[in-house]
């Protein structure tokens, strides 16, 4: 099984960027807890800071992985491009949120990618990435 977690803008400071809403760990650090308790899943992370960037890789491997964990950040509530290129793959995306997005400002409540996703798992810390790759393999 082949799953790549894509993760948007700013989540490359996940450590530093306000620790009292998204940690103390640095995703690399969390990442390879990851790898270690799913051994049999081929994992692949990326991220970026880019909106077309994050286009790229969910077209790139939107057609022959078996899932696609996406926390696209910030742009989740505002990329038509990102929400249209989630609708434009076979592969199931989970869109995934660190905080809870609807216990904070109004701008988070929406999402251009929650229409087009498998599901959605948020508020759980870091730990939603965990739950994302579960529901994968749960199948
Ligand atoms: C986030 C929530 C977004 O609203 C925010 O812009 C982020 C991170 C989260 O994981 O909680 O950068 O996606």
């Amino acid at each position: 099984m082949k799953i790549i977690i894509i993760n948007g803008p700013n989540l490359n400071l996940l450590g530093k960027r306000e620790p009292d809403v998204y940690g103390h760990h640095s995703f690399d650090d969390y990442f390879e807890i990851l790898q270690a308790r799913f051994q049999d899943v081929d994992l692949e992370y990326f991220q970026s800071n880019l909106e077309g960037e994050i286009i790229n890789k969910i077209q790139e491997t939107g057609f022959s992985y078996d899932g696609i964990v996406l926390n696209a950040a910030a742009y989740t509530h505002t990329s038509i491009g990102i929400g249209d290129a989630v609708k434009a793959v076979p592969v199931p995306v989970i869109e995934v949120h660190i905080s809870n997005t609807f216990a904070r400002e109004e701008f988070r409540h929406h999402s251009f990618i929650a229409p087009n996703a498998r599901g959605i798992i948020l508020g759980f810390g870091l730990k939603s990435y965990d739950l994302a790759i579960q529901s994968f393999i749960a199948e």
